[in-house]
């Protein structure tokens, strides 16, 4: 039997986890199946327990269940510990079942070695304090940028991820109002705006001459941050699809060892 993976999330309809995993294990040669879970509102870890139980290697966990995987971990890589959500599950020879988070990894990495950005004395926004923006602070800070500043709607949110993370990095925290006439070569959309086809009320002058945005969502057509970006004239006006296709590709770099390519596959779905 091949081994077994998959992504629990509610709803998981829509997930495309299980054809870019699908992609790489051909790319590979890796003998894996890779299904959707919809997983128990009231009874995640449950149907994690059941996973494993049926012999299961692997697990990814998106929405709404990546801080109730935290908390049912074993062990977790340092990244996941300090993002407080865990993305990808991987049960150990022992049993034990261990957490990372790749999300971070996989934005620096669509950003670098896809796109080409380059960290060094760039100024970063990232805008949004929830669980999505938490998850990418770490891996934003380990590529030394300038500075990272968080801006949020409400602003004692963004003032105190940004002290979970001082120490780590040149990072600061503040309102969406409080950003003035600062200007950066990178912002970055981790909010929850664009589901209702918002985008957060950032001032018109904030990015860069040349600055990139870049969309942490992504959707068939350009996404309302995407179009922010280009109506801002942006260097590159960027959406999520490689950063979940580079996400995946840590999650099954962890699980077998191998690092499959993701261009065609980002190519493929963008
Ligand atoms: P997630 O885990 O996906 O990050 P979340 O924890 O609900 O979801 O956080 C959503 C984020 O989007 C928050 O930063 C939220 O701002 P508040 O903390 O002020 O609620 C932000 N957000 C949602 N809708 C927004 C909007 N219309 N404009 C600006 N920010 C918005």
């Amino acid at each position: 039997m091949s081994d077994q993976y998959a992504v629990i999330g509610n709803p998981v309809r829509h997930s495309l986890s299980p054809e870019i995993h699908a992609a790489f294990a051909g790319e590979t040669g890796e003998d894996i199946e890779y299904e959707r879970l919809l997983g128990d509102l009231e009874d995640f870890n449950g149907d994690v327990r059941d996973f494993f139980a049926r012999g299961g290697c692997g697990l990814n966990v998106t929405v709404p269940f990546k801080q109730k995987a935290w908390e049912l971990m074993d062990e977790l890589s340092e990244g996941a510990r300090i993002a407080g959500a865990v993305n990808t599950i991987t049960r150990q020879d022992s049993g034990k079942l261990h957490g990372d988070n790749t999300d971070g990894v996989g934005l620096v990495r669509d950003l670098t070695q896809n796109h080409g950005f380059d960290f060094n004395n760039a100024s970063v926004l990232l805008i949004g304090a929830g669980g999505a923006s938490r998850g990418v602070i770490l891996p934003l800070l380990q590529q030394q940028p300038a500075c990272l500043m968080i801006a949020n709607r409400t602003a004692e949110k963004a003032v105190l991820l940004a002290d979970l993370f001082s120490g780590r990095g040149e990072i600061c925290g503040c309102g969406l109002h409080e950003i003035g006439n600062q200007q950066f070569d990178l912002i970055i959309n981790a909010t929850a705006a664009g589901l209702k086809g918002d985008v957060p009320a950032i001032p018109e002058t904030c990015l860069a001459s040349g600055g990139w945005s870049y969309d942490m969502m992504y959707g068939r057509e350009p996404t309302a941050f995407v179009r922010w970006g280009e109506a801002h004239h942006a260097g590159k006006a960027l959406d999520g699809i490689g950063m979940l296709v580079e996400q995946a590709a840590e999650s099954f770099y962890i699980w077998r060892g191998v690092r499959p390519h993701t261009a065609a596959v980002i190519q493929q779905l963008g």
